[in-house]
């Protein structure tokens, strides 16, 4: 396991997949090294690839919002990241490949948190985080747990943009997710 500075520096300088070509800038991921709820998305789009950010836009102020209805705050009580770390073009999903080339950034940044729970932000980041076959809107909410960690798939922010009829669920996942922290975090709220 690297410490944070010698991580950051690789994933700055990754060249393990194509995406290197054609991206602006790595997004490494972005909040409290010490939260004990980590958000994972799926990969950076056109506005985070120019910014270095995760969820900046449209649908990272809609993920603001929503952080906000519980208290929570990407500075200070979260950290955020995604699965791969370059943006793959036209905002195709992310190849396994380059999913497997980008997984183990993901896996040391959690093992350096070591979060008490994770939150995938849409299919594909549950796909990979909690289980291959995961169906979103079926088992979206749900709780998993696995070596003590609690994970839980959330709508992606922009699925909700795209169908706002979302948002009810969206709604009581969050309030799920709050009386979660309440049980298992010491140091969140
Ligand atoms: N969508 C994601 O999954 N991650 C981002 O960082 C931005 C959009």
């Amino acid at each position: 396991m690297l410490d944070w500075d010698t991580l950051e520096a690789q994933c700055l300088a990754c060249q393990k997949c194509a995406l290197a070509d054609t991206r602006t800038h790595v997004v490494f991921g972005t909040g409290s090294r010490s939260a004990e709820v980590m958000f994972i998305g799926e990969g950076p789009g056109e506005n985070e690839d120019l910014q270095g950010e995760p969820f900046v836009g449209r649908g990272g102020q809609l993920l603001d919002d929503m952080l906000e209805i519980i208290d929570l705050d990407r500075k200070t009580n979260i950290y955020i990241a995604n699965i791969v770390k370059c943006r793959p073009p036209q905002n195709r999903d992310p190849l396994n490949t380059e999913q497997d080339a980008c997984i183990g950034y993901l896996r040391n940044q959690v093992a350096l948190i070591r979060p008490k729970i994770i939150v995938c932000l849409g299919r594909i980041a549950a796909a990979r985080i909690i289980k291959e076959d995961f169906k979103i809107t079926k088992e979206h909410g749900q709780w998993f747990e696995r070596s003590g960690v609690h994970m839980m798939a959330m709508f992606h922010p922009a699925a909700i943009l795209r169908d706002p009829r979302r948002r009810p669920e969206a709604f009581q996942d969050l309030k799920s997710l709050q009386a979660k922290i309440r049980e298992v975090c010491t140091h969140t709220y």
